[in-house]
């Protein structure tokens, strides 16, 4: 295959400045005393604001070192970086940034009408992320144009650079080997305003992978396979990075999906050495100069690991021995090899059935990925496959409803010119939009609505509700290939690697293992000239950007006040709302689905604030108890209600949480939506990292138990005091904290805590927040 690439484009605003980074990276070095770094200290290290501040000393700095981080690019999905951007104060951004309009795109019947519906329903909030684009300078994609974190890597990415996305899957952008970071929105506010954004230096994990994935093993069920290793907190605090002849027979795009699903252990990021793959992945996508400058950077050791660097762990996998694994449901780690898995449904008591297969999203929607789905369609079809069970739609194949989401209109323009889109459909494929669509709950989904079912997908996290807002679907993560080829059968204990269909004539047929391209031969082709914005755009600062007094969809947003204005350096007397049970994700803190169109409008959307929570007294969702309700209120309410009352009354208050708290998703809301009502503290047995970071930016102290038992021993309605923050804010090193608790009954207990507040953390929770802080210094 020739791979005709994409015409060259103008690379400068995208090649990483390396000449720059290697020189850094030199004084790094000697700071270092010349020891071996690993890829991620490199890239990491060369994008530091200033490596004398940062490494100073040359002692641990994994694990302990906070680090001041200069990106090179910042891409941002919805309204809510933007509206905190507009509230600084600046006329444009300080370093380059695009805008991409994916989530609010609700899959129904097809592409081109859920795309219409959708322009018109949301036409106030993508107007607004326009004329904002177009005021600041910043590079607009708007509906329909594709999925986040696919158009970075087909146009933004490049080897060794440092970006940041406030979207919890940006390390997709590590398959082309730099260091993408998913953040929150005010991080990414940090990086358009030019303030150095701060990271404890994470340990590194190495991944050491040998041999080659084949026959149905995919890098899809590299990572299934990593996550039931590693669990969903395995990756906490922790870059993964891959080493070894297995990261080089694998695609670009393979190495994206791998590196996408990171998230779902916790871990900061992933990478991968330069390969050869990532050059011709960056020539067929029009990105040569990029190539050519990382060629450059590669030879002078820039883009891979140092001989005898040492990673905090080495896992070592070996390729050639993985099978296709199937992960869920309701939780990403929970892997069953797929040899396994029909006996897994049968041992739980499970249907053996499901009601949809769905392929795509951000994880997997690449043309390998959708080349190969189109083999088995092709198989399939060939063999006459042709039962109709089960829509309309349909008419030969699948025997559930079969929806295809492609990541850009990149990957959708291609499917459909080399016809990969025609056999999709004619085995019964229901093509969407290029948007997040199911993936993110924008499912109008009209089946199932409130019944036991299971779902099949290629996305990357499975926690309830999240697809199509049913708590009791069961949806298990797979390949697209696995997805597709059990599509075919409608049951979950199908396993195409050994078992035979049944044939209308009544012959049996077995799928061959899927063959895909991992790039078009006739190269890509853009698709709508009209989908794309001009590159670097110069700011207009005449430009109104129109938000109505009366808008339903956006808000201004309001500066949180500081907790402090009394001139005590500890936190007033918070009472306790309530105490979390169990796994609480950002999809828990704040719900996705519909209430994705508030995003741009913090008093509405938090009217959602933690409403599948479980409350650890009584064990019951969405239920808070109000000891100091009025007679004319009930003493139990659901959790916002509760919280809006202590709002309302100048209540400021405190939560407590179990562990992992706030991991999925990098929902910025569920930061600011408890600031919002008057949350001050948050005490947990544990924070997922970029959760805990949004708590910080929004002027919310999250605290640790010192020992997790201490976790019951605080009650909702209790009355919480910090002890020795004052200290902490002081600069005392060695300060500790505690928290004085006034039990409803009167008893005082004290429970020691530990924190994870830098400096500059501790200056964002004095100012009510870090914006609150950026606006202080600017002024
Ligand atoms: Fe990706 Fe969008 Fe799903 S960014 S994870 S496809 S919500």
């Amino acid at each position: 295959a020739s791979h005709a690439p994409l015409p060259e484009k103008d690379c400068s605003s995208i090649t990483p400045p390396y000449s720059a980074l290697v020189k850094k990276l030199g004084q790094v070095r000697k700071l270092l005393n010349n020891r071996p770094l690993t890829l991620a200290e490199k890239i990491l290290y060369s994008h530091l604001h200033d490596p004398e501040k940062s490494l100073a000393g040359g002692g641990q700095i994994r694990g302990e070192a906070y680090l001041q981080l200069s990106p090179q690019r910042v891409a941002m999905q919805d309204a809510s970086a933007q509206l905190q951007f507009m509230s600084a104060g600046l006329g444009k951004c300080a370093v380059p940034t695009s805008i991409h309009c994916d989530h609010l795109i609700q899959a129904s019947t097809g592409a081109d009408a859920d795309l219409q519906r959708s322009i018109v329903s949301n036409k106030e909030v993508f107007d607004f992320l326009e004329s904002a684009a177009r005021k600041y300078g910043i590079e607009f994609w708007g509906p329909g144009s594709g999925i986040i974190h696919q158009i970075v890597l087909e146009n933004y990415a490049a080897p060794g650079m440092l970006m940041f996305v406030p979207d919890s899957h940006t390390p997709n952008a590590g398959g082309l080997g730099l260091l993408a970071i998913g953040v929150g929105g005010a991080d990414a506010v940090d990086a358009m305003t030019g303030t150095p954004w701060e990271l404890k230096a994470p340990n590194i994990v190495g991944v050491h992978l040998t041999g080659k994935l084949s026959g149905w093993a995919t890098p899809k069920d590299l990572i299934l396979h990593l996550a039931g290793k590693l669990t969903v907190r395995g990756g906490t605090g922790r870059i993964l990075e891959y080493f070894g002849p297995g990261v080089f027979n694998q695609s670009c795009t393979g190495l994206a999906t791998v590196a996408n699903m990171g998230a779902e252990v916790g871990a900061t990021t992933s990478t991968f050495p330069y390969t050869s793959n990532m050059r011709a992945y960056l020539i067929a996508t029009g990105r040569g100069p990029v190539a050519r400058a990382a060629d450059e950077a590669a030879s002078q050791g820039f883009l891979s690991a140092d001989e005898g660097a040492e990673y905090d762990e080495v896992i070592d996998i070996n390729l050639s021995e993985l099978e296709p694994t199937i992960n869920g449901p309701f939780t990403p780690d929970l892997a069953t090899p797929l040899s396994k898995f029909g006996s897994f449904i049968k041992e739980q008591g499970w249907k053996d059935e499901f009601s949809a297969g769905l392929i795509g999203s951000c994880t997997n929607s690449s043309y390998e990925d959708m080349t190969s789905v189109a083999d088995l369609a092709r198989q399939a079809k060939g063999a006459g496959l042709t039962t109709k069970v089960h829509t309309s739609i349909s008419t030969i194949g699948v025997q559930v409803p079969f929806l295809c989401t492609p990541g850009s209109e990149q990957i959708r323009a291609t499917m459909e010119r080399d016809r990969v889109t025609e056999t999709l459909e004619s085995v019964g494929a229901v093509v969407l939009a290029n948007a997040c669509g199911p993936c993110i709950g924008q499912w109008k989904r009209e089946d199932k609505t409130d019944e036991d079912n299971a779902i099949l997908t290629s996305f990357n996290r499975n926690f309830k509700a999240r697809n199509d807002g049913n708590r009791l679907t069961m949806n298990f993560l797979a390949s697209p290939t696995i997805v597709t080829a059990m599509a075919f059968s409608g049951k979950l204990s199908f396993n195409p690697v050994t078992d035979k269909l049944v044939l209308p004539n009544g012959e049996s047929f077995k799928f061959s293992p899927p063959s895909g391209e991992d790039l078009p031969s006739a190269g890509f082709t853009p698709g709508e000239a009209a989908f794309y914005p001009q590159p670097m755009p110069e700011p207009q600062p005449d430009t109104q950007v129109v938000i109505k007094p009366d808008s339903q969809r956006l808000e201004l947003l309001e500066p949180f006040p500081s907790l402090f204005s009394d001139g005590s350096l500890e936190l007033p007397k918070l009472k306790v709302l309530m105490r979390v049970k169990g796994k609480c994700t950002t999809d828990h803190i704040s719900a996705a689905g519909p209430w994705l169109k508030y995003k741009g409008h913090l008093t509405n959307i938090s009217e959602n604030l933690l409403i599948t929570a479980v409350n650890d007294e009584g064990g019951e969702v969405n239920v808070a108890f109000d000891h100091d309700h009025e007679p004319s209120q009930p003493p139990t309410d659901t959790i916002p209600r509760v919280a809006k009352r202590f709002k309302s009354r100048g209540q400021p208050w405190a939560l407590v949480v179990d562990d992992n708290y706030g991991e999925g998703s990098a929902r910025e809301h569920a930061a600011l939506q408890p600031r919002f009502y008057g949350c001050a503290m948050i005490i947990a047995r544990s924070f997922a990292r970029i959760h805990e970071t949004n708590l910080k930016k929004q002027g919310i102290l999250p605290l640790w138990f010192a020992e997790k038992s201490d976790y019951s021993r605080i009650n909702s309605g209790d009355i919480v005091e910090t002890i020795g923050l004052a200290g902490l804010l002081r600069g005392e090193q060695d300060a500790k904290i505690k928290v004085k608790v006034t039990r409803r009954s009167g008893e005082v207990v004290e429970i020691p805590l530990k924190h994870t507040m830098s400096s500059d953390q501790l200056k964002w929770l004095q100012a009510g927040s870090a914006l609150n802080y950026i606006r202080s210094q600017m002024m």
